[in-house]
C-alpha cells in the first residue's frame, strides 16, 4: 500500500493511491450538481497580497481595495489562509485567539467590511480553520501548561515525565525532528507534529470539540461560505501513545493519518456545523487511499464537501518530472471519483513554490506560454479549482542564496535538522531555492513602481526582481497575457458546465510531451491539448478526425491535419 503525501522539510515525498480506479461515470447528472463544485476558488495569502498601512505586512484592507480585481478574474470564492491572531511561528497556523484578527491584518470591523464587500461581488469567502493544534500562546494552552490541574489540561496531550521518555513522534517541522517538547514546569512532554509553538489539541476530549464547534458557528453566523480543514487529518490520535514502527518519520502518514476517532468528529462537526448552515467543507488531506478519501468526501457519509490530495503536487521534483507519471496521477484520481465524490483541483498553494516554476518554465522564452498551458489545465479539470494567487500572473519563484533569506519555519528549522545530521548543505541550500514554500510566499506584484505596488514600505519578504515586467498594471494593458489567458480560461469554464461536471477521458496516455484529454456531458464535449514541453510535438489522435474550433489557443495558430496536430513549445489549446 502507498500512501497519501503531506508537505515535509523541503522536501516532498512522491507517492500515489494503490487501488484500481472504478469505472468512469456520468457524475454530472443535475442531482449531483452543487454550487461549490461549480466555483473557482482563488486563494489569497494574505501576508502578501496588498499592504494598506505601511508596515510591509498585507492586510484586510488591502484585500478589500483590491476586490474589483480579484471580481475581474472571474473567480468565485476566496479562500484566505488564517488572519487570526497569532505569534506567527507558522504565519498564523498557529492561532492564539480563534475569534479576533491578527493585528497585523487588521480589525474585526475591517473584517466584517471584507466579508460584506466580497458578498456584494458575488464572492464567497472560505477560512482556514487551525484546529489540529493551537498556539502556545493560547490561553487554553497557557492555562494547561501551568499546571496538571488546569481544566484545560486534557485540551492538549501529555506524557508524564515520571512514565520515562515517550515513545517517539515525528515532527515535521521541530529542528530535531521530535513532536514531543519537554516542559519544566508540569514535568511532563507535550505533543507538537508540527512546530513546538504548535501543540495538538485532544480531540478525544468533548469539551475541546464543543469549543471547536462554536468556533466555526461563530464565523458562519458572520456569513462565511465555508472552511478548509488545515491538517485535519492528523487530528485523531491514539493517546494510549503506542510505541510506531521505526519507519516512522519516513511514513509518518501512516501512522498519523485517519486514525480511529476522526470521522465520528467529522459527523459530529457536520451535524454541529456544516448541516446547519449554507457552507463548504475541504480537508487537507485526503487519507491514505482513494477508499479513505471517499470516506472523508462521499455525500452518504455527511462528512466533508471535497479534500485535496497531495498526489498531484508531489509529481514535479527538484530536476524535473516525467509528463506520464503526472498523466497518471490526475488520470487516476478522476477516475476514482468519477461515480461518487468530489476533487479539488490545484497545482500550487502556500506550501508549495510557483506553479510556473515547478510544472513549467520559467525561463523568459517560455514562462508566459507554459503559464497558460497550466491555468488551462487547471481550469478545465474535473473538481473545483483552486488557483493560488500570482499566478494568475505567471509569478515566478525567487532566488535565495543564504539560509537567513528564508522566512519560513520549515526552512529554518529544516536547514538546522539537515545540518545536525551531518547532510551536504550546498545541495540542501540548492534544493531549497527550487522548493521552498517563501517562494510562493513573495508580495503580489501589482506594478512596476516601487515594491511592486505592494507596500509602501519594506516588504516581509523581498518582491521578486522581476516584478518590472511581471505584474498585473504590465498584463492587465496586454490582450496576451498570462493574466488575460486566466481570465479566458475562468470565461469558459463558468459558461460551460461540461467543464465543471463532464467526463475526463484521458487520450495518448504514453506521449511524453502532449497531456490530450476530452470533457463530455451529454452531446457536450471539449477537447484540451496540452504540449507540456519546450519542443514543438506531434500527436496523432484516433478517432478524432473532428477536432472542432479552438476556443482557447495560447499562440496565434493551431495546426492540424485530421487526427494531427502539431504544437508548438508549453501550446495549450481548447476546443469544441
Ligand atoms: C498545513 C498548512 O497548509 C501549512 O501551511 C501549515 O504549516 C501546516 N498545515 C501546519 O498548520
Amino acid at each position: 500500500m502507498r500512501f497519501a503525501c503531506y508537505l515535509l522539510l523541503a522536501v516532498f515525498v512522491s507517492c500515489g493511491s494503490g487501488q484500481e480506479p472504478a469505472a468512469p461515470g456520468v457524475g454530472g447528472s443535475p442531482a449531483d450538481r452543487e454550487w461549490w463544485k461549480e466555483l473557482i476558488i482563488y486563494q489569497i495569502y494574505p501576508r502578501s497580497f496588498q499592504d494598506t498601512d505601511g508596515d510591509g505586512v498585507g492586510d484586510l484592507n488591502g484585500i478589500i481595495e483590491r476586490l474589483d480585481y480579484v471580481q475581474s478574474l472571474g473567480v468565485s470564492a476566496v479562500w484566505l489562509n488564517p488572519i487570526y491572531t497569532s505569534p506567527n511561528d507558522d504565519n498564523g497556523y498557529d492561532v492564539s485567539d480563534y475569534r479576533d484578527i491578527m493585528a497585523d491584518f487588521g480589525t474585526m470591523a475591517d473584517f466584517d467590511r471584507m466579508l460584506v464587500a466580497m458578498h456584494e461581488r458575488d464572492i464567497k469567502l472560505i477560512m482556514d480553520i487551525v484546529v489540529n493544534h493551537s498556539s502556545d500562546e493560547h490561553p487554553w494552552f497557557q492555562s494547561a501548561r501551568s499546571s496538571r490541574d488546569s481544566p484545560y489540561r486534557d485540551y492538549y496531550h501529555w506524557w508524564p515525565a515520571e512514565k520515562g521518555t515517550p515513545p517517539h513522534r515525528y515532527s515535521l517541522f521541530d529542528a530535531a525532528g521530535d513532536a514531543w517538547k519537554y516542559d519544566e514546569t508540569t514535568d511532563s512532554y507535550y505533543l507538537h507534529y508540527f512546530a513546538e509553538g504548535q501543540p495538538d489539541l485532544n480531540w478525544e476530549n468533548p469539551e475541546l470539540r464543543q469549543e471547536v464547534y462554536d468556533i466555526m458557528k461563530f464565523w458562519a453566523e458572520k456569513g462565511v461560505d465555508g472552511f478548509r480543514l488545515d491538517a485535519f487529518q492528523f487530528a485523531a490520535k491514539d493517546t494510549t501513545y503506542p510505541k510506531f514502527p521505526d519507519d516512522l518519520d519516513e511514513n509518518f502518514i501512516q501512522y498519523y493519518a485517519m486514525q480511529d476517532g476522526l470521522h465520528d468528529y467529522l459527523r459530529e462537526m457536520n451535524d454541529e456545523v456544516f448541516s446547519q448552515y449554507n457552507v463548504m467543507s475541504v480537508a487537507e488531506g485526503a487519507g491514505r487511499n482513494f477508499t479513505e478519501a471517499h470516506e472523508l468526501v462521499d455525500a452518504d457519509r455527511n462528512e466533508l464537501d471535497m479534500a485535496y490530495a497531495f498526489d498531484g503536487v508531489d509529481v514535479p521534483k527538484y530536476g524535473g518530472y516525467e509528463l506520464t507519471e503526472m498523466k497518471r496521477v490526475f488520470t487516476r484520481w478522476d477516475s476514482a471519483f468519477a461515480e461518487r465524490g468530489w476533487l479539488s483541483i490545484f497545482l500550487s498553494n502556500h506550501d508549495q513554490a510557483r506553479m510556473v516554476s515547478r510544472w513549467g518554465d520559467d525561463t523568459p522564452n517560455y514562462r508566459a506560454a507554459s503559464a497558460k498551458l497550466l491555468n488551462t489545465f487547471l481550469l478545465s479539470m474535473r473538481g473545483t479549482p483552486y488557483a493560488y494567487y500570482g499566478d494568475e500572473l505567471g509569478m515566478t519563484n525567487i532566488d535565495f542564496d543564504e539560509i537567513s533569506d528564508y522566512q519560513d519555519i520549515a526552512a529554518i528549522n529544516g536547514y538546522k535538522k539537515a545540518e545536525s545530521q551531518g547532510k551536504d548543505m550546498e545541495q540542501f541550500l540548492t534544493e531549497l531555492n527550487f522548493t521552498s514554500r517563501d517562494n510562493g510566499r513573495t508580495p503580489m506584484q501589482w506594478s512596476d513602481s516601487t515594491y511592486a505596488g505592494f507596500s509602501s514600505a519594506v516588504p516581509w519578504l523581498p518582491v521578486n526582481d522581476n516584478y518590472a515586467t511581471i505584474n498585473v498594471e504590465a498584463e492587465d494593458a496586454d490582450p496576451e497575457s498570462v493574466l488575460n489567458h486566466f481570465r479566458r480560461m475562468t470565461a469558459l469554464r463558468n459558461e460551460n458546465r461540461v467543464l465543471v461536471y463532464g467526463d475526463y477521458e484521458l487520450l495518448v496516455p504514453d506521449h511524453e510531451q502532449v497531456y490530450a484529454y476530452t470533457r463530455t456531458l451529454g452531446e457536450e464535449r471539449i477537447l484540451v491539448l496540452l504540449n507540456f514541453s519546450d519542443e514543438a510535438a506531434t500527436v496523432d489522435l484516433p478517432g478524432m478526425e473532428e477536432l472542432g474550433e479552438p476556443l482557447i489557443n495560447n499562440y496565434p495558430k493551431f495546426t492540424s491535419d485530421n487526427a494531427t496536430v502539431e504544437l508548438l513549445p508549453w501550446q495549450a489549446v481548447v476546443l469544441r
